[in-house]
């Protein structure tokens, strides 16, 4: 593959085209999907690699955090997002309480998500920043060894992130990291301007929360008035 980007692929992107765009420097994005549409749109748009974050937990499932998310509740959105789309790599996050007791709870965790769900890798959370800096600093790339495929780094000082994108073959996807990594994801809801109090780290690239509400009452306003429905919009 030449480049992630431009044209269609008629394959899924492997991990394989991740490492290979990083030995090109070739850069790019990930993002959060949840669901069917943005999964459709995303793939479409060619984002690369999709993520069933557990960011579902504030952004689709109602919750205020993401530590009640559950794998119950995470399996039947990722399903939804690999049945959706056709190229991008499709991650499901492993959520709080689902791996952290051993690698063996890891492993069944992780089993589900690809039995049930389709899931074409899983990202867990951790380790501390000052443990990733004890591996590079001792250039023991224990990550890779375990065979992790990329690193998120969150909130990570952007000097340190690209020491860490130097130091490691494997890409390195910052959010809030500076500009250096390998690629960087935002949150879909972050991106489209739709979360109410979104992150600094999060750059909204439009306001579709006003525009959404303007669609909503513009609707509602034409059913009280009865303009809507309209011939062309009505059985005969
Ligand atoms: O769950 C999520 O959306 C994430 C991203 C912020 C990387 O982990």
């Amino acid at each position: 593959m030449e480049s992630l980007y431009g044209g269609a692929l008629h394959r899924r992107v492997t991990i394989a085209d991740l490492l290979a765009a990083k030995v090109r420097g070739e850069k790019w994005a990930m993002l959060t999907s949840y669901e069917q549409m943005t999964a459709e749109i995303f793939d479409e748009a060619g984002i690369p690699v999709l993520l069933v974050g557990d960011s579902a937990g504030n952004n689709f499932l109602g919750e205020s955090n993401t530590i009640p998310v559950t794998v119950d509740e995470l399996i039947p959105l990722t399903r939804a997002v690999v049945r959706s789309s056709k190229q991008a790599l499709v991650i499901a996050d492993l959520p709080f309480g689902s791996y952290e007791s051993s690698p063996e709870q890891a492993l069944a965790t992780s089993t589900r998500f690809f039995k049930e769900a389709g899931a074409m890798g899983v990202k867990i959370e951790g380790p501390h920043i000052a443990t990733v800096e004890k591996l590079v600093a001792s250039g023991a790339l224990a990550l890779e060894k375990a065979g992790a495929f990329a690193i998120v780094l969150e909130l990570v000082p952007a000097e340190l992130a690209a020491k860490i994108t130097a130091a490691l073959k494997i890409p390195t996807i910052g959010i809030g990291a500076g500009v250096d990594c390998d690629a960087q994801v935002l949150v879909w809801t972050d991106m489209m301007g739709i979360t109410k109090n979104p992150p600094k780290l999060a750059k909204a690239y439009r306001n579709m929360r006003s525009e959404m509400l303007a669609v909503a009452n513009e609707f509602a306003a034409e059913v009280k008035a009865g303009q809507f429905p309209a011939a062309e919009h009505t059985f005969n």
